[in-house]
């Protein structure tokens, strides 16, 4: 299976989703990891992999449309199966959406449906609940809304900061990505409307 990763800042999911690619008999290949941001830390670490990276600059495209319209014909050119946004900090239009229907995944830092949008650490914290975690989800038009594929559950401590629970967050998100990227590539995953049964069993 052929992945292109989407990310405009760190890349430390990126940088998990590489290493998993590069384990014997792993089922996918980054074919092209594009970001929008020319020195960000994702093309770096795509090019000391020796991986595709592509800087598209939203400057150069008048319109969301437009900047999207060149996104899909690159990832068309690169035959890709599945996109995985990994801090791609993008709207995608709803054409690009609708022309890859059910190939875009996204990695979310709370438990979803809780804690949408931006800042999810911190809203946990400021709501107070005692659990909070990471969700990989399909892409549909809504930001962070499309059917779940898999999660995994951090604890929140009393004495927790934005910064140390965003830390143990994204220590399960870099198990949880590789995961669920394996399982789609091994044919693990099904979807049935707004389900979506991951047959672990298999994997
Ligand atoms: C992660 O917390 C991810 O859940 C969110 O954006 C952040 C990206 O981090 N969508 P990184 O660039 O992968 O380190």
């Amino acid at each position: 299976m052929r992945v292109a990763v989407l990310a405009s800042g760190r890349g430390s999911n990126l940088q998990a989703l590489i290493d998993s690619s590069e384990m014997e008999g792993a089922p996918f290949k980054l074919s092209a990891v594009i970001s929008d941001k020319k020195d960000s830390l994702a093309l770096k670490r795509a090019c000391k992999h020796g991986l595709k990276g592509y800087f598209l600059n939203p400057k150069d495209y008048c319109c969301r449309e437009d900047f999207d319209s060149a996104l899909a014909q690159l990832i068309k050119r690169k035959n890709i199966d599945l996109i995985c946004l990994a801090g791609f900090m993008r709207i995608l239009s709803s054409e690009f959406i609708a022309c890859f229907s059910h190939s875009i995944i996204n990695i979310h830092p709370s438990l979803l449906p809780s804690f949408p949008g931006l800042e999810a650490q911190k809203q946990a914290l400021d709501y107070g609940v005692k659990y909070t975690g990471c969700t990989v989800h399909f892409v549909d038009e809504g930001v962070d809304t499309g059917p779940v594929i898999d999660q995994r559950v951090v604890p929140i401590y009393d004495n927790d900061t934005v910064e140390s629970l965003s830390s143990r967050i994204l220590k399960e998100e870099h198990v949880l990505y590789p995961r669920v990227v394996k399982g789609i590539a091994r044919g693990l995953v099904e979807i049935n409307g707004r389900k979506v049964i991951f047959h672990k069993g298999g994997s």
